[in-house]
């Protein structure tokens, strides 16, 4: 069977670096030996409130940093979720397979609905839709960061109870997890998640951040107690965490990062480390501008969508027949 690869990246906030980290870079490393799908997920933005206006204009900014980062989209197939209904519908069909119980274990559910008077029931069902975007591809492998993993196996135990109860219709897909940049933690804080719904805005590098500001973020990164430029999560998992980011952006091993910055303070260290992170987005930043306000992009999600839903289709109906629903 061919390999093919889906994700998304959700457009409710601005993208910052760990979604590049964990996500992002493994799209362009992959798109050429698999079949690409990536989409940007917008039914899940709105399982928490959005701004219509910003949820547009991220929707598209979103699709334009993939392209702007190396997603080809005359290799893979690049759209927006909500343009192909059948995630929609695939998803109610998934919920009716989901357990409550098992739905109720999802710590992302938890983190999120914590203290808050007001939680959507689209938040609490949301990864029957993850399932369903994924399965509606036949997708074989998923590439995400550390933190999707138990939507992962959710949607694996899905796919398995859908097929032993009505005849094989989906591929089990895996996850995807890079060893390094899995998970890139907070700048302010190595114990929480680099995250785009951090109130504190330096502790995440955004991908469209300036130099300046990026020098800034980068020095006002929290460091651990000794002076060493060690990979030690343990110990020093500040610092760690900046190697990784060093490792990913910079193209070189944790192991070069360590030598290179022997004898040396934190202050060379996080120097280095905006230079290499800024050298990288630059490219990046420049055709993101090139590609946002042109009818390219649109033309291209357009397209994407059209491709998506007549593959999508086939699945849905092959769910639908098993499930004893007509189809005509
Ligand atoms: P989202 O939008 O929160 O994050 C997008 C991707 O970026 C990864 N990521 C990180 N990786 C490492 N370190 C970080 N600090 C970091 N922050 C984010 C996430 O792991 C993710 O891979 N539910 C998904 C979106 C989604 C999806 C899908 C993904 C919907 N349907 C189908 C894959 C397949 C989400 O909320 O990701």
């Amino acid at each position: 069977m061919a390999k093919r690869i889906l994700s998304g990246i959700k457009p409710s906030g601005d993208l910052n670096i760990g979604g590049y980290v964990g996500a992002l870079r493994q799209f362009v490393m992959y798109q050429n030996e698999y079949d690409g799908f990536f989409f940007i997920p917008d039914l899940h933005a709105i399982t928490v409130p959005q701004d219509p206006k910003e949820l547009r204009e991220r929707s598209r900014q979103i699709a334009a940093l993939y392209i702007a980062a190396g997603c080809d989209p005359d290799k893979s197939t690049i759209f927006l979720q909500s343009q192909v209904p059948a995630h929609a519908e695939l998803g109610w069909l998934m919920e009716t397979q989901a357990y409550f119980g098992e739905m109720s274990r999802m710590t992302q559910f938890k983190d999120k609905s914590e203290g808050k008077d007001a939680v959507s029931t689209a938040l609490f069902t949301y990864p029957a839709l993850m399932a369903a975007d994924i399965l509606l591809y036949q997708a074989t492998h998923v590439p995400v960061g550390e933190d999707q993993k138990q939507h992962l196996e959710l949607t694996r135990d899905i796919a398995n109870r859908f097929n032993n109860r009505f005849g094989q219709t989906f591929t089990v897909p895996e996850p995807v997890i890079q060893e390094v940049g899995a998970r890139v933690m907070g700048l302010d804080d190595p114990s929480s998640k680099m995250s785009k719904s951090n109130p504190n805005t330096s502790s995440y590098v955004l991908l469209l951040d300036t130099p300046a500001v990026i020098r800034k973020k980068f020095s006002r990164a929290v460091t651990d107690s000794d002076m060493a430029v060690r990979y030690d999560w343990e110990a020093k998992p500040a610092v760690s965490n900046l190697m990784e980011i060093y490792s990913v952006f910079g193209d070189v091993t944790i192991a070069e990062v360590e030598r290179r910055f022997e004898g040396q303070g934190y202050g060379a260290f996080k120097k280095e480390l905006a230079e290499v992170v800024i050298a990288k987005l630059a490219p990046l930043q420049e055709k993101y501008e090139a590609l946002i306000g042109s009818d390219e992009l649109d033309r291209i999600l357009k397209e994407g969508a059209r491709k998506a839903s007549e593959e999508a289709h086939k699945t849905l109906d092959a769910a639908k027949r098993a499930m004893g629903l007509l189809v005509y």
